[in-house]
Parts: structure tokens; C-alpha cells; sequence
């Protein structure tokens, strides 16, 4: 765990957080946040889309009730919420009940785009009674002014307003109980590998409206081999359902609570089965797999960062049966070999377009063998 210092109108507070965590991203958003209210708000408080505990110790150098909630999105945030989070509660979304909270505060998480920022308002809204409210933070050069013009008719009015260098804050009144429903493509369907499917989709996912050409590499480059096979950070459920065969036994896991439940549907609306759980990285207690799918990120929030890949690699490493093979795909960000070459001692380049590289990683290196 990481800290960092966050310099606030009353003092400087310290935040832990794991690396691959983009909460210093918005930390601006919540300076404005302390600067700019003039009273304390209503307990219980909340933040939906909370990357680490930063709300929670800001709000505590402020007095502020200590009486809140932080919603992660996914198992790191989760750890990093929980190691400042101090009397605040950390639990997932499904837990938090309509009308638990009096004030919440959505920080626009602009990297998951427009529908992902939109998702994460809606869930706050939720959460509020009516005259609850609801703070909006974001960055003026990252859509926070064409976000908030949609939210009036999901949330309702704008009560207030603050300006911040380059940020801004608009305080919404909850008046609307009952929301349109968002547009969005939940459902899509279309050929993966060959395969008609059923996709279904989420605002907050990668590639959330697509399948991303990488991806569609992978699919159309499987291992034809049977057994167990893990699709390790498995989004959508693309990989996984691309994968199925009936001499195969299927794993997915992610550490993003809305991938895993929306894989499990994806399965579903195929027909299909598979163990799909919430992991951040391999699967623990479980027999070696004979192989893994793997399409690694390479962001941390807006930033490239190639830190959460070369766990996810090491990971794979580490739950792969000795004859077994990890079919991973590249983007050319990434770079195979600092994320394959010290893991692995047969790597074999199997496909490539759009710039993207599908690699055949045999012969997992034992920590003492492993390649520099
Ligand atoms: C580039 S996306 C690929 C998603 C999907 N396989 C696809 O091809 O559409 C990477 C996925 O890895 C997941 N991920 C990132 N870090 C992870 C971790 N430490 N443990 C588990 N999943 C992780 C992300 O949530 C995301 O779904």
C-alpha cells in the first residue's frame, strides 16, 4: 500500500492506496469538494465509485460525521477503501439499499466514459431519499459539463454550484424517484470466432459497447487443446464464451464486481456454464489450469501504466499446470518482453492484426529459473 499526501484547506492528510488505483487522478475533484462547501452535509454520506479511502480521511480532518459508505467497483479499490476508511463502511453496490444515504458525492470517473460516468451518478442517485443530494465533481477538459446536462431529468435540479481551477462542482437535488432507464446497449448480438453470441454488456467494463478487435483476435485464436481453462480477467465474458466446448471445464474471474456478475449473464444468455468469481488475479485453492486466456489492461484510471499486466502475467504464471499454455494477446502499448519474457521461457508469436499480438506462453519459469 502507497500513501499519499493531499494538501486540504485545513491541513494535509495522508491516503493509502494500492498503485494500480487511480484515486489521486480525482483528487483535485476533492479539494474543490472541502473548499467548496460551507456546511457540513447530512450523514450518512457516501461515494459510489470510491478508488480509495480519500473521501473518508478528508471528511475526517473536517469534522464531518464520521457516519459513510464508500462503493468500490472492484477488489483493489476495495483494499484500498478499507485501509483508510476508518469508522466509514466499505461494501458493494448490491449491498447499499435505496434512500441509505443523505448526501453523496460522485467524483466522474471519466475514464469509463460517458456511460460508465453516467452509471456511477445513477447508482448514487439510488441511494438518496428525495431532497437528498447529490455532489457532482469533474474535470472541465473531461466532459463534467455535457455529464451534468443529462442529469437533471435522471437526479433532478441543480441547487448549487462551485468552481474550482479547471473543476466543478454541481450540487443536485433529488427529485426524480423514478429515472428513464439509461440508454445504453446492455444486450448485444454478433459473431465471436465464428460463433453467434449473445453478449451481454456493462456502461463500467472495458469495451463497453463493443468487442474490442484485440479481444476478437484471441477468440479467433484458441488453443484447440481440452481441460481446464481460465479466462483470467474475464471482462464480458467474451473470452469465456468463445471458449466453451463441452471437453472443457471453464473458470472466469475478474476483480471488477459488475464483470463478474455481467459474465455470468453473458454465460447464461448462451446457455452456457462456467465458475465465474470475484479475484484479483489468480483464483486461489485451485488445481494448475491447462490453460488461460488472458487480455491484460494497460491502464490505471487515464494513465498507462503496464503495473496491473505484469500481475495479472505473473498471476497466470502461478496457477499454470507445468504443460500447460497461456494464450495471452497484446496491444502494441504493451510490451511482451518485459510482461512474457521473465515468466515464461517458450513464447511463440501465433497471430497479429490492428496492432494487436496473440502469443503462446509455454514452460512457466520457476521463481528461482525465472528470466531477467
Ligand atoms: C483489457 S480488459 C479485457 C476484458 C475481457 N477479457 C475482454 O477481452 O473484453 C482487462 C480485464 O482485466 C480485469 N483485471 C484487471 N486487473 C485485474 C486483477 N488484478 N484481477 C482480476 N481482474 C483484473 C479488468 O477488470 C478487465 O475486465
Amino acid at each position: 500500500m502507497a500513501w499519499r499526501r493531499l494538501r486540504l484547506p485545513g491541513g494535509s492528510v495522508a491516503i493509502p492506496s494500492r498503485a494500480d488505483q487511480p484515486g489521486g487522478e480525482l483528487d483535485q475533484e476533492l479539494r474543490l469538494l472541502m473548499r467548496a462547501l460551507d456546511r457540513q452535509p447530512e450523514a450518512p454520506l457516501l461515494e459510489v465509485a470510491a478508488w480509495d479511502a480519500g473521501l473518508a480521511v478528508a471528511a475526517d480532518a473536517a469534522g464531518w460525521p464520521d457516519d459513510g459508505m464508500l462503493i468500490p467497483l472492484n477488489l483493489g479499490a476495495s483494499e484500498s477503501c478499507r485501509a483508510g476508511a476508518g469508522a466509514w463502511t466499505v461494501l458493494p453496490l448490491d449491498d447499499l439499499l435505496p434512500a441509505e444515504a443523505s448526501f453523496a458525492v460522485v467524483r466522474a470517473p471519466h475514464w469509463l466514459g460517458r456511460a460508465g460516468a453516467e452509471w456511477v451518478v445513477r447508482a448514487a442517485a439510488r441511494a438518496l431519499p428525495t431532497g437528498g443530494l447529490l455532489a457532482l465533481l469533474g474535470d472541465r477538459a473531461r466532459g463534467i459539463e455535457s455529464l451534468r446536462r443529462r442529469l437533471s431529468p435522471i437526479v433532478g435540479p441543480i441547487i448549487d454550484r462551485a468552481v474550482g481551477e479547471h473543476r466543478r462542482l454541481y450540487l443536485f437535488e433529488k427529485q426524480v424517484d423514478d429515472p428513464p432507464p439509461q440508454q445504453f446497449a446492455w444486450t448485444s448480438t454478433l459473431r465471436i470466432a465464428g460463433r453467434e453470441v449473445t453478449l451481454r454488456q456493462h456502461p463500467t467494463l472495458f469495451s463497453p459497447a463493443r468487442v474490442d478487435p484485440a479481444t476478437a483476435l484471441l477468440a479467433e485464436n484458441l488453443p484447440q487443446r481440452d481441460g481446464r481453462w481460465l479466462d483470467l480477467g474475464c471482462g464480458s465474458g467474451a473470452l469465456t464464451v468463445a471458449a466453451a466446448r463441452q471437453d472443457r471445464t471453464l473458470t472466469a474471474v475478474d476483480w471488477s464486481y459488475a464483470a463478474v456478475e455481467t459474465t455470468g449473464r453473458t454465460l447464461k444468455a448462451n446457455g452456457l456454464e462456467a465458475d465465474v468469481r470475484l479475484a484479483d488475479g489468480a483464483p486461489t485453492g485451485e488445481q494448475p489450469f491447462d490453460v488461460i486466456l488472458c487480455y491484460p489492461p494497460f491502464h490505471v484510471g487515464s494513465r498507462v501504466d503496464h503495473g496491473p499486466a505484469a500481475r495479472l502475467i505473473q498471476a497466470a504464471r502461478s496457477c499454470l499446470a507445468p504443460d500447460g499454455e497461456l494464450r495471452v494477446v497484446l496491444t502494441s502499448a504493451q510490451s511482451p518482453r518485459d510482461l512474457l519474457q521473465p515468466n515464461f521461457r517458450e513464447i511463440t508469436p501465433v497471430a497479429s492484426a490492428h496492432g494487436a499480438q496473440v502469443f503462446s506462453c509455454r514452460q512457466p519459469a520457476t521463481n528461482r529459473g525465472r528470466r531477467r
